[in-house]
């Protein structure tokens, strides 16, 4: 039974996580390098309460959800009657290990320590541990305290007594968990996502269509909520850039957009350097202006089609049940319908072809075999 939870770092995730478990009644330690830092995460906290309570979403006070959240400076002793951790530090793979070796010497034997990694595996992560079977995978979305949707990932050591209690804790804290059975990179939702970025990026790469008819097709033919470009605006050109080459390395194929690498270079970063694909002049994110006529122009089949394929990989190698990547779509990517919505919308051999299309041009990918 979890009861009281160490949530490390306290930045954009970590900060909203603490928030979340203490809303849902649970002691919260938390964790970061520094009295200030740890300061202005409160500030942020408190903000966020006050919102929701003047919203009616919390009935408790202000005061008594932050009552429960106690701030610590490093990894220390204070924190050793923790059950759980949730470590949500930088995305460094030596600068986890280092926190998970210390969680490890500080908290109980049998506390679940969780990983809000969103690209490294869980398995690395928890390599040089004496018991790697407590290690697990819980990536919230950001913003945490309104996304929906908390990925549960399995390392090859988790047990499944850990699964079972992560999975408890998720629903209690009012989330919606989906299971992600295999360590893959990416997980599920990212996989899907930097599939369609990725296929997107090689097609406007090849000269077979340009990125503003890429985004009206998604967002007026498929009814995604952003273009495709326009979301790597809005996450940050470099963050995608980093995420997908850090799948690549760890053995997604995938196609490499060298666009992605020269604009990093360039500072082109989207929304927060004031361009990407797109202008945003006061570095904050407005609707980029799309005209409807042009996603006529591109058959949406291009851009669905190895989203749909990678979702069956992973059914068929047994990461995900199709019901949880729908469920992942949906709350993680705001899809208006999950991936086999849109396979029996679009028909199986119109996917196939669109497949086979994508195979010839990328000079014979086995990522766009088909794999249903
Ligand atoms: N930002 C997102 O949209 C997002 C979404 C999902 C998952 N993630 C993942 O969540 C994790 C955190 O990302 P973030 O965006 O919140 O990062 P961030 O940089 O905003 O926050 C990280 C915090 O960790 C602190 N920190 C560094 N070393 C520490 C240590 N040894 N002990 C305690 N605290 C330490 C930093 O001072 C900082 O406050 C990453 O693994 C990231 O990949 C991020």
């Amino acid at each position: 039974m979890v009861n009281k939870v160490a949530v490390i770092g306290s930045g954009t995730m970590g900060h909203g996580i603490a928030e979340i478990v203490a809303i849902s009644g649970y002691q919260v330690y938390l964790s970061d390098v520094s009295s200030e830092i740890l300061d202005s995460a409160i500030k942020k906290i408190k903000w966020s309460l006050e919102k929701l309570h003047e919203k009616g979403q919390i009935k408790e006070s202000v005061d008594n959800v932050l009552s429960r959240i106690k701030t610590v400076v490093g990894l220390t002793e204070e924190i050793n009657d923790a059950d759980m951790a949730i470590e949500a530090v930088p995305e460094r793979i030596d600068l986890k290990k280092q926190v998970f070796l210390k969680l490890e010497e500080l908290l109980p034997k049998d506390a679940i320590l969780a990983t809000n990694t969103s690209s490294l595996p869980i398995t690395e992560i928890s390599e040089g541990l004496r018991n790697k079977g407590r290690i697990i995978g819980t990536h919230f979305f950001n913003p945490p305290v309104i996304m929906q949707l908390v990925e549960i990932i399995r390392g090859n050591y988790t047990t499944d007594e850990v699964v079972k209690e992560t999975r408890n804790f998720i629903i209690k804290l009012n989330k919606k968990p989906i299971m992600v059975n295999k360590d893959v990179p990416g997980f599920v939702v990212n996989r899907i996502l930097l599939r369609i970025i990725t296929t997107c990026c090689m097609l406007v790469e090849k000269g077979i269509t340009d990125y503003k008819t890429i985004d009206a097709t998604a967002r007026y033919k498929l009814g995604f909520p952003m273009g495709v470009f326009e979301l790597v605006d809005y996450t940050g050109v470099d963050v995608n850039y980093y995420v997908s080459s850090a799948m690549i390395e760890r053995g997604f194929k995938a196609y490499y957009c060298k666009t992605l690498e020269e604009m990093t270079k360039r500072n082109e970063l989207g929304v927060k350097s004031g361009k990407g694909f797109y202008e945003y002049p006061s570095k904050k994110y407005v609707k980029v202006s799309l005209p409807e006529e042009l996603g006529s122009k591109l058959d949406p089949l291009y851009i669905i089609s190895p989203a749909i394929n990678e979702a069956y990989w992973m059914v068929r190698n047994g990461v995900a049940s199709e019901e949880d990547i729908d469920i992942g779509v949906k709350l993680g990517l705001n899809f208006p319908k999950g991936i086999t919505d849109y396979l029996k919308e679009m028909g199986r051999d119109k996917v196939i072809k669109a497949l086979d299309y994508l195979y010839r041009i990328s000079g014979g990918r086995e990522e766009y075999s088909p794999s249903f």
